[in-house]
């Protein structure tokens, strides 16, 4: 059985005291939960979140790194930065990184591979854009964001990556995918793992869906086969909402 997982993603939003007194509550409400709990915040929340988490079930995560160690690359986080402060997660080549920041499918690659020698957990994101999705390319193109996304990694490094399926075009309109929909895409990137590295290792990867995931639409997504949790950008900055959606 896989482990339900529910990421937040704060993207560019929450200042230190704002993280503090959210993660306060939040930790409140979640002490019984069963499902992995996962915050991913900006770097200036990163320490004061990783404080404010310790001792509750609540896990820390970045949003982005770089893949090397350390070097001239001014403005730059490395893995050893973020796993030196106790971060254990990472978000890699989330669709807004891949549109506004060059992020292509080699560096999302170099990304997952550094996090892993660094011992961070990868959360990669993958997904079709609505042009995509009209041309009827939804499937080659996850598939293959996938298949890229996992090159060269170890089973046990396979096993472990966290796969977020975000169709672009659900992310932050209010539009969510049918539970249908995504579980039926998060079905072909489970056949496409499985296709590369057989069976066992792709019963194992988690996939989570993420688009305009709210209250009001978890319980079903989560209902579906093969969707694990959620990736949850706007309304993971509710407090009342992230835990009815963590509740699911
Ligand atoms: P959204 O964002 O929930 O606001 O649509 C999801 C994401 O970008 O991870």
């Amino acid at each position: 059985m896989r482990k339900r997982v529910i990421a937040g993603n704060w993207k560019m939003n929450m200042l230190p005291n704002e993280a503090i007194s959210f993660i306060e509550q939040l930790s409140n409400k979640v002490a019984d939960a069963k499902e992995e709990i996962v915050l991913c915040v900006p770097y200036t929340d990163l320490f004061y979140s990783l404080l404010t988490a310790q001792n509750t079930n609540i896990k820390i995560g970045a949003q982005n790194m770089h893949w090397e160690e350390n070097g001239a690359y001014t403005g730059e986080v490395s893995g050893p930065m973020l796993k030196s402060i106790g971060v254990q997660y990472v978000i890699i080549g989330h669709s807004e990184r891949r549109q506004y920041f060059a992020e292509t499918d080699d560096t999302v690659n170099k990304k997952v591979k550094s996090a892993f020698k660094y011992g961070l957990k990868p959360i990669v994101c993958v997904g079709e854009t609505l042009e995509q999705r009209e041309a009827g390319n939804t499937k080659e193109i996850i598939t293959k964001q996938t298949q890229l996304a996992l090159d060269g990694l170890n089973a046990n490094e396979i096993e472990n990556t966290i796969i977020a399926y975000e169709p672009i075009w659900a992310i932050g309109t209010g539009k969510t995918a049918t539970s249908e929909d995504a579980n039926n895409s998060i079905k072909e990137i489970r056949n496409k793992i499985k296709e590369i590295y057989g069976e066992e290792i792709s019963e194992k990867v988690v996939i989570l869906y993420g688009g305009s995931v709210k209250a009001s639409n978890a319980k079903e997504l989560f209902m579906t086969s093969d969707i694990d949790g959620a990736l949850v950008g706007g309304a993971s900055l509710n407090v009342e909402e992230f835990t009815k959606i963590i509740a699911g």
